[in-house]
């Protein structure tokens, strides 16, 4: 129960507000009730023992299945809706993939279980392993990080092991874009290193030529995501990648774009040394809320013994764990998240060779008609074809009305369509980012253009009203940053603070 309001400041919805599970509560009512006692009873007696009841909701169940179906059906939900949020990809859910995951084998399995009993969840991460170095041109990969960020943090580790171990204690800096995730800069950064940044050109792609003058010996690698965040594939990747290897610098590629490029290019042709992928975006699972994800590390053969251990080994038809000689340590308590890498698994056997090589087309396809379609009422940050996702502004209607990203964004929500991702790439100002995904239908890219268009008109017209979008939803405009920095999780003692200019 975290929508984060106060009931009853909540607008309503059928003319109820949603009250707390325990308003609802009431003595004596129970949603489940223990079988009878069909052995000795024992009566412990021990002054850890407590003997006043403990203060939880008494509700049917009838009763707790309606508060929470009710509250569900107040969250927007990738079951629900279009989530056109560019850079997070929020894809279709495969039931199939799902059912996989379900199965009994897999979902009730102990990670601790050793590997002589469970060969087939050995085998199953072998198999992605082979597929996913296929997809990458890696050489081999550890499951352990639980999300993208996670990986990247993977990655700057290995490289740093990697060069001290060469004894290039000298390079101290990973060359980021300006264009790149956040994350790109702070997993630099908690790895140790300095974060040097490089522009990008009017054409929305690294600028090289200012690249060529920040590098040098003490350069450690360089973190890029191709096609990257504005959508634009990296032209120049070939002699990005020679520039940062003639110093004996790394390559590391962000995978969360992946989703552009499978079955039409892999990092490992582009140079790239060490490679993350978000199964979470691009095969399956979408993640929402941070999790559950799964962001496993390929690498070219010469780093293996440098990954997170164990990882998994075959030899004469037996799999095993096999931890790398060099390797930075654990980046999770297990093997990372295996549903999320099953469900990934799942989808890849779903779509077969011919499903995976059609699989990128379709999701730049499909971008590029939205992109064709939208940029008839919002002009596009860039005027190359876009890949799998593009970038759009509302500079010009701020200046001429003083409509916003988040307005447009705001008064979707009302009209059944998710906010695209908005402010993101900082680069670009009142920033509007779309990401279809493949499995989008064109009568839904279609639906949400012209919904764009008319909302626009809308929003010119009653441009006095901006900050009341949107108008039908529970919450309307909660204050973003204060929940994020004070993370109050307790009913009552958190105030929705409303945006009010
Ligand atoms: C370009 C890019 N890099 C990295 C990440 C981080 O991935 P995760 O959210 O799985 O940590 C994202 C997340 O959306 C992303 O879009």
């Amino acid at each position: 129960m975290s929508s984060g309001g106060n009931a009853s400041s909540l607008p309503l919805v059928g003319g109820m507000p949603e009250p707390t599970i325990k308003e609802l509560s009431k003595p004596g009512r129970r949603a489940f009730n223990y079988p009878k006692l069909d052995v000795p009873e024992e009566v412990i007696e021990h002054e850890a023992i407590k003997t006043e009841k403990a203060p939880l909701p008494e509700v049917s169940e009838h009763d707790l299945v309606m508060h929470f179906s009710r509250l569900a059906h107040r969250n927007f939900a990738v079951d629900l809706g279009f989530y056109p949020l560019g850079s997070c990809t929020m894809k279709y859910n495969p039931r199939f993939a799902d059912w996989v995951a379900s199965l009994p084998g897999f979902s009730n399995i102990h990670p601790s279980t050793p590997s002589h009993l469970s060969q087939g969840i050995l085998e199953i991460l072998y198999i992605l392993e082979k597929y996913l170095i296929e997809i990458t041109g890696m050489d081999y990969a550890s499951f352990q990080p639980p999300a993208g960020a996670s990986g990247e943090l993977t990655g700057l580790l290995i490289i740093k092991e990697y060069l001290q171990r060469k004894n290039l204690n000298n390079k101290k800096n990973i060359i980021v874009p300006d264009s790149a995730h956040g994350t790109n800069p702070a997993s630099a950064k908690m790895a140790g290193f300095n974060v040097v940044e490089v522009s990008t050109d009017i054409n929305g792609l690294v600028d090289v030529k200012e690249l060529k003058t920040l590098v040098n010996d003490e350069t450690a690698g360089l973190m890029l995501t191709n096609p990257n965040t504005g959508g634009l594939f990296e032209e120049e990747i070939l002699e990005i990648s020679k520039i940062i290897h003639s110093v004996d610098g790394l390559l590391y590629y962000d995978g969360a774009n992946l989703n552009a490029i499978v079955g039409v290019c892999r990092p490992g042709d582009m140079g790239f040394d060490i490679v993350h992928s978000n199964l979470h975006k691009t095969f399956a699972t979408p993640h929402g809320g941070g999790g559950p994800g799964s962001g496993p590390v390929a690498v070219k053969d010469f780093l293996r013994e440098y990954l997170p251990g164990p990882i998994v080994e075959k030899s004469d038809d037996k799999f095993s764990w096999y931890q790398p000689k060099y390797s930075i340590g654990r980046m999770h308590g297990y093997h990372g998240n295996f549903l999320v890498a099953l469900r990934a698994l799942a989808y890849m056997k779903l779509l077969g060779k011919e499903g995976l090589d059609d699989l990128g087309s379709y999701a730049v396809l499909n971008a590029r008609y939205l992109a064709s379609v939208i940029s008839k009422s919002l002009p596009l940050a860039y005027a190359k074809p876009c890949m799998h996702e593009f970038v759009a502004t509302v500079k010009d209607l701020k200046k001429s009305h003083k409509i916003k990203a988040y307005d447009v964004g705001k008064a979707l929500l009302d009209r059944g369509f998710h906010s695209p991702t908005i402010y993101f790439p900082l680069i670009v100002e009142e920033a509007l980012m779309f990401e279809p995904t493949e499995t989008q239908s064109v009568d839904t890219l279609d639906d949400l253009s012209e919904t764009i268009s008319i909302i626009i008109e809308d929003l010119k017209l009653n441009n006095q009203n901006l900050n009341t979008y949107p108008k039908n939803l529970p919450v309307g405009r909660p204050n973003e940053l204060i929940p994020a920095k004070h993370l109050t999780v307790n009913w009552g003692d958190f105030e929705l603070l409303e945006i009010t200019e």
